[in-house]
């Protein structure tokens, strides 16, 4: 539980419901206040470099910068772009592999006199929030989020509960993993229109429905603010939208999952 707002209820208004997110990227660690209510960040969100190399270590320094710069002393959720389990990272396909093996919620906790936090999947958040606040909202039965990026990243939510760790990016697709053939890295590297990297993308969609039938796709990542050029192109059977949070969606999931553990 948070503490009631003060100011809030000075004004006669209900008691905002706050949470704290960190979302770590392979350029920038960023983290805001956000309302739980609304799922708005309150205030400015602050962004530092991620440092390079990106060991655990050099990571926690930089989230504990960016919490104290808030002052925020209450439980935070921290994004990772790989499988955590129970706090432990499994997998480190884009970033540093000493994070393989490491207990991220303690090694983020000690550079934070002990706060309590929750680590969980980027795109895991990304899904979370969008599901509650964004392009999945009102949406039942089985929703999944793709983040194409680097690499793709995935979220399985049923009903609102989220399934954690699905790697839908690393699913073998005609004989490739599905991010090296559809990621927006890809495209970028290959110099490919949207028409030729579409397909790719299309591909990587059918296998994912073949096999769990979703009822909605998201598309998230920075390439789907361009959604308009690409979306419409897609030729597999279940609807595809656009993500609405944008790049506030893992500072925004992180911070739900800071009130209710939604890591196993
Ligand atoms: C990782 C995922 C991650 C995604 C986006 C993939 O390579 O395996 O865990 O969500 O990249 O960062």
């Amino acid at each position: 539980m948070t503490s009631p707002d003060p100011l809030s209820e000075i004004a006669g208004a209900a008691p905002q419901r706050r949470g704290f997110g960190i979302d770590v990227g392979g350029s920038g660690i960023k983290g805001a206040i956000v309302d739980l209510d609304t799922g708005q960040l309150i205030g400015e969100r602050i962004k530092l470099l991620t440092p390079q190399p990106a060991t655990p270590s050099a990571v926690a320094k930089t989230i504990a910068e960016v919490v104290d710069a808030f002052g925020w002393t209450g439980p935070l959720g921290v994004t990772y772009p790989g499988v955590v389990t129970h706090g432990i990272v499994q997998t480190a396909a884009n970033v540093d592999k000493t994070w393989i093996g490491t207990n991220a919620r303690d090694v983020i906790s000690a550079e934070l006199n002990g706060q309590h936090v929750t680590v969980l999947n980027d795109a895991d958040a990304a899904g979370l929030a969008e599901e509650r606040y964004g392009a999945g909202k009102g949406h039942a039965g089985l929703v999944v989020l793709l983040t194409f990026g680097t690499g793709i990243g995935s979220a399985l939510i049923h009903n609102g509960t989220l399934i954690p760790n699905t790697e839908f990016g690393h699913l073998e697709v005609g004989g490739r993993e599905a991010e090296q053939r559809a990621a927006s890295s890809v495209k970028e590297r290959k110099g490919w229109s949207y028409e030729k990297w579409t397909k790719q993308v299309t591909r990587v969609l059918v296998a994912i429905e073949n096999a769990i039938w979703p009822d909605l796709f998201i598309a998230g990542g920075g390439i789907s603010r361009k959604a308009d050029k690409w979306v419409h192109l897609l030729e597999n059977r279940t609807p595809v939208v656009p993500a609405a949070l944008q790049n506030a969606a893992g500072i925004v999931g992180a911070a739900m999952a800071s009130t209710t553990d939604v890591t196993h």
